[in-house]
């Protein structure tokens, strides 16, 4: 999860691998809605674990279900329509799959059990239209206060033990505006369908049907055989109850789909495809359907259950004219396929993208046109014509996650014949859905390695590199190398295999099979040798001490050449050591060599020792320090210095935080983006 201000993707030229998907929002939701109704447990695997559905967690439990995670799947233990809670105030953050059904829900029941229910979210969720569904709601007997503008969020759901809805005539709802108003009353009627059967009519054109197919498909894995006319009347038979099915799985998001079957149609080209697991053929998301749009614009596309794999087929890509109101959420990867098509491409039927995280056409438009893409918006349409020219673009994601999947595909440019990068602003806010999508594209994206951005810090020990270079990689979201690191673990090696540090050779030999394993996510800063977890070991003065003597080896340093460049991987690397700017990455855009006076260095060295308990003398660590300074300087092979066009950085009298900032405005002038705040 990159939780920085900007994400820089480099320019990346193929893409090859697997990925695996993350849930299905619209699933997950749902599901977690009717098991939390339902009566009884139930199991629920594969679910998404993202903002939208940890709201709808926060508020199922707010609520009184019983939620028990074991492993990858979750113990939902449901209400049995029966509300256990009856005055709450639920956050829903921007989760309209999470407002629309809990509003429909809480509406029924407390007006039938009694109770008050607040529903509230972020800003943008208070300007997303809710009006169509509480125009259905009151009708039936249903309190719902606006507690700010009318027709929006926030709203009260209120009501007395002992009150009856009027459910003799057909409800009615307007289908037009979004689909989410229909489901949400097909997953709440179930509630007092005990008695008499419900049904519901639909005004108006019903958009995204393929949603409310994903919503009638789930309500019969939960007992309920909702019967429908067309689509324009639905009637939920008499007696029904929710059932649990005991267990259920939550197939992968085709939505996230969208963004690697478009990536397989624009880079795959290297003979292996791009395969996706999570969704295929058998899959009940309406979504899938971008596969056939993705055809259609020359994507080649084999598929079974539960897996699609995805080639180049005709390129550039075909330009085409479609009404994607079937698709409403992967059409948005259409429009950016269309950066890499012969002509423009028109996608008609979308009015619904205007009430959406944000307002998608606008938004869309305005960004692919930063890319150098000629954009033509209309009510409900947009057409987009490829770049005469590219320009790297520091892309706005509105809080909207598709925004960021979306326009990280324009950084494929080189499929293009261009050569740009592409920032992205805000990144974290694919987190509504697809928390890993960026580790998932660097997972299968191929970058030149001239293209991948190298800061490379050199610098004597104890000079603070370690923890500068690692500020500087988490802010810009790049990898890290502690070269150092690898020479201390062949030191380390060779202390366990009995290899004497004068062995040249079989130095080099240990080196060049060095199984070291660093690790990333929850477990970045660690590290293992040979599957033994030698974070500490690697630190301790004796390993400094050995490294620096197998490292004054030209044979050493070549076995481990070949390791260090193999870190040079998208969206970047910074790279700490001695000889990064001058031997392993001579042309890094950014070289910094960092000092701080002997006397600053060892009293920064003292002061970890002591603070790890270790009783350490100033003078001793000061005389080591400068005994390690000339080896490093005065061995033959890449001996520590500047490399010519590095910048030096005296550290003595700055912050970690100063020098990261002097870092990142070095990095800043030497890109193509202009600063932000
Ligand atoms: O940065 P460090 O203290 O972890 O480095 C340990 C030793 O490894 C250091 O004395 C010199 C050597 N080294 C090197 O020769 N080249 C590098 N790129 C990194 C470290």
């Amino acid at each position: 999860m990159f939780d920085i201000p900007f994400l820089d993707l480099p320019p990346m030229g193929g893409a090859s691998g697997t990925v695996r998907l993350p849930g299905s929002k619209s699933i997950s939701n749902r599901v977690l809605l009717l098991a939390g109704l339902a009566a009884g447990t139930t199991v629920v695997h594969d679910l998404l674990d993202s903002d939208d559905t940890r709201v709808m967690l926060a508020a199922l439990e707010a609520l009184g279900c019983t939620l028990e995670r074991h492993g990858r799947t979750l113990h939902v233990g449901g209400l049995g329509g029966r509300l256990k809670v009856h005055e709450a105030k639920l956050f829903l953050g921007n989760a309209g799959t999470a407002m629309r059904p809990l509003a429909a829900a809480l509406a029924v029941l407390a007006t039938t059990q009694g109770g008050r229910f607040e529903l509230s979210g972020v800003p943008r969720m208070h300007e997303r239209p809710i009006g169509d569904l509480v125009d259905a709601l009151r009708p039936l007997g249903c309190t719902v206060e606006d507690l700010g503008q009318p027709g929006y969020p926030p709203l009260r759901l209120s009501g007395q033990a002992g009150g009856t809805l009027a459910t003799e005539r057909p409800i009615r709802v307007r289908g037009d505006v979004s689909s989410q108003f229909l489901t949400a009353l097909l997953l709440a009627l179930p509630l007092v369908a005990d008695a008499r059967a419900v049904t519901i009519e639909v005004e108006g054109e019903l958009i995204s049907k393929p949603y409310i197919e994903i919503t009638l498909n789930l309500l019969a894995r939960f007992g309920i055989a909702v019967q429908r006319e067309g689509w324009q009347r639905f009637t939920i038979p008499q007696g029904s109850a929710y059932r649990t099915p005991g267990a259920i799985h939550v197939e992968g998001d085709a939505s996230s789909a969208s963004y690697f079957v478009a990536l397989g149609a624009i880079a795959a080209h290297g003979g292996a495809p791009l395969r996706i697991e999570g969704v295929g053929s058998d899959s009940i998301q309406g979504d899938i359907r971008f596969v056939e749009a993705a055809q259609a614009m020359g994507a080649q596309v084999k598929s079974g259950p539960g897996w699609l794999e995805v080639h180049r087929g005709r390129w550039p890509l075909a330009g085409i004219t479609l009404d994607a109101n079937h698709i409403p959420d992967a059409a948005m990867t259409l429009a950016v396929m269309a950066l890499y098509a012969d002509g423009p491409t028109r996608i008609s039927g979308i009015a619904s993208w205007r009430v959406k995280e944000t307002d998608r056409i606008a938004a869309m438009a305005a960004e692919l046109r930063k890319v150098g893409a000629t954009v033509i918006e209309g009510a409900d349409f947009i057409e987009v014509a490829p770049p005469a020219a590219w320009r790297a673009a520091s892309i706005r994601t509105y809080d909207d996650h598709r925004m960021a999947m979306c326009l990280s595909l324009a950084a494929f440019n080189p499929a293009a014949g261009a050569r740009v990068p592409v920032r992205i602003l805000e990144p974290q806010c694919v987190g509504k859905t697809f928390p890993d999508y960026f580790e998932a594209l660097f997972g299968v994206a191929e970058a030149a390695p001239e293209d991948v951005p190298v800061i490379a810090i050199d610098g004597p020990t104890a000079s603070g590199k370690g923890t500068l270079a690692a500020a500087v990689a988490a802010r810009l979201g790049y990898d890290l190398l502690d070269s150092g690191a690898l020479y201390r673990a062949t030191g380390l090696a060779a202390q366990w295999d009995g290899v004497s540090p004068d062995d040249e050779a079989a130095l080099a030999h240990l080196a060049a099979r060095l199984d070291l394993r660093f690790g990333h996510g929850a477990d970045s800063g660690r590290t293992w040798l040979r599957g033994r977890e030698v974070t500490d070991d690697l630190r301790l003065e004796s390993s400094g001490l050995m490294a620096s003597r197998v490292s004054a080896h030209p044979a050493v340093r070549q076995a481990l050449h070949a390791l260090q460049l193999s870190f040079r991987r998208a969206p970047g690397l910074v790279a700490d050591g001695r000889d990064m700017g001058t031997v392993v990455f001579p042309a890094a855009p950014l070289k910094v060599f960092l000092t701080a006076s002997a006397a600053e260095r060892a009293a920064r060295r003292h002061k970890q020792l002591i603070d790890k308990g270790i009783s350490a003398n100033i003078e001793d660590l000061r005389a080591d320090l400068e005994a390690r300074d000339a080896r490093d300087k005065n061995r033959s092979v890449a001996p520590l210095k500047p490399a010519e066009d590095a910048l030096l950085l005296d550290n003595s009298h700055l912050t970690i935080e100063e020098s990261v900032a002097r870092v990142l405005a070095w990095w800043q002038e030497r890109g193509p983006f202009e600063a932000h705040a």
